[in-house]
């Protein structure tokens, strides 16, 4: 029973894995130091059938070198082949889980000679997802030091160059640079339609096409990073820029949703005081989230603080999805007052529409960027691990073109500033269907 409960835990970080990020892929170095341990999970990829995993590790130093290190290694084994060693481990059928024929064993430390280091090579023909796993089943009495190098990639059919992202990540980078081309487009299109309608340009259009531009760079600087790592295993191509993007991409889109939902500058040109609180908790949190994504994705799966930074991101990224809320309500209740009020109902109704439209629009965009595309990463197989990727893309691009489309500069757009004139045309109307339908 004693192996039982750490290879339970090692299960469910195994699980929680699976569940938040199906595909990793990076060179991968961990320091690990007088570790007794039973597992150290190291990475998790996905092979096709021509995958290789190069294993360099050295400063080894063991705490003690007369116990039978044939019991102490590395190895590959799929979430589901782990299930099964759990079971054994637990019906004592293996004594060690290197020992178990479910798992790949690919390097145990009785094959090392003097050296406190070594290098390997191993091939991975059997496509699937797998964890590489480091294994102590000396865990009560001996304590590991070491310095591991692992990357693991696919060959490229055609070439046989080395693609260090995993079978189904490998072809984010065309996702990525296919849907940044879609967002410079718009911006293109919106520059011309801004030109057009100068006159009737408000300060929040020119931010809504700032905020376009931004997730444009963001998808190009991400195409770029990803193709990166994809050919060199390392992180350090744009990744940079890619964070400075993905932050002022994070904070602009908030604000923006904020702003359109208080109605500034096309409503109203001032931001009331608990609309500029909103605005003061949400780009603080932001700020949060960002710092927060970076330590997830250098850090890698298994590294230090990795669950607790990803669920503040969680936490961080509810709250400000809520926040964000609570402006376009109070829109609705106002237009709401004011249409039962004032003699202008009948414009009104039409901002009331317009601002409800715009609430399930927001919802609907937060719940699928968040609750759907979770699930769907959790359900699809790590060789479709793109698609919801392209899912939550395709739906941020929905919503960005939605926005756009109803508050465009537009010299007859009802929902804006109107002038007297209108006002009573558009009350006549309404006058006109009021008798028609008694
Ligand atoms: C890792 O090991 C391989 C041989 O298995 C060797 O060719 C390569 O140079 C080593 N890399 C480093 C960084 O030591």
């Amino acid at each position: 029973m004693a192996s039982s409960l750490p290879s339970l835990f090692l299960f469910l970080s195994l699980l929680c894995l699976a569940f938040f990020s199906p595909s990793l892929a990076e060179i991968r170095f961990a320091k690990i130091r007088n570790d007794n341990r039973p597992f150290i999970p190291l990475d998790l990829f996905g092979f096709t059938h021509s995958g290789g995993l190069q294993l360099n590790v050295s400063k080894i130093s063991l705490s003690d070198t007369k116990l039978d290190l044939s019991q102490v290694g590395f190895f590959l084994c799929t979430l589901d082949s782990w299930l099964r060693v759990l079971q054994q481990l637990e019906d004592r059928e293996v004594s060690c889980v290197l020992k178990s024929d479910l798992v790949e064993s690919v390097y145990t430390f009785n094959s090392l000679n003097t050296d406190d280091s070594f290098n390997m090579e191993y091939v991975q023909k059997a496509a699937d997802q797998y964890n590489l796993v480091f294994a102590n089943c000396h865990y009560q009495q001996l304590k590991i030091s070491m310095d591991v190098r692992s990357a693991m990639y696919n060959l490229d059919g055609k070439k046989g160059d080395r693609d260090y992202l995993s079978a189904g990540s490998s072809v984010l980078p065309r996702v990525y640079f296919l849907f940044s081309m879609v967002y410079f487009t718009l911006a293109g299109l919106w520059i011309y339609i801004l030109y057009k309608k100068r006159s009737t340009a408000f300060r929040i259009h020119f931010f809504m096409l700032a905020v376009v531009i931004l997730k444009a760079l963001n998808l190009l600087c991400e195409a770029e990073d990803k193709s990166h790592i994809k050919r060199t295993g390392s992180a350090h191509g744009w990744d940079v820029l890619f964070y400075i993007f993905s932050f002022f991409k994070g904070i602009s889109l908030f604000t923006l949703i904020v702003l359109i939902g208080t109605g500034w500058s096309f409503l109203k040109p001032y931001l009331q005081d608990k609309e500029k609180k909103v605005l003061i908790i949400v780009i603080p949190l932001q700020v949060v989230a960002n710092f927060a994504q970076v330590v997830i994705d250098e850090s890698g799966p298994y590294g230090q603080d990795w669950f607790t930074w990803k669920q503040i991101f969680l936490l961080v990224d509810v709250v400000c999805c809520c926040a964000v809320l609570f402006p376009i309500v109070w829109s609705i209740k106002n237009l709401r007052e004011a249409a039962r009020t004032d003699g202008k109902a009948a414009v009104n109704l039409m901002k009331l529409t317009l601002f409800r439209h715009y609430y399930i629009v927001v919802i609907c965009y937060i719940y699928f960027t968040r609750v759907v595309v979770y699930a769907l990463q959790t359900i699809t197989s790590y060789k479709y691990s793109w698609a919801s990727v392209v899912c939550a893309e395709l739906a941020t691009l929905s919503f960005y073109v939605f926005t756009g489309y109803k508050f465009k500069p537009e010299a007859h757009n009802p929902y804006f500033v109107i002038d007297d004139e209108e006002e009573e045309a558009a009350a006549e109307a309404l006058k006109l269907e009021d008798e028609f339908e008694l």
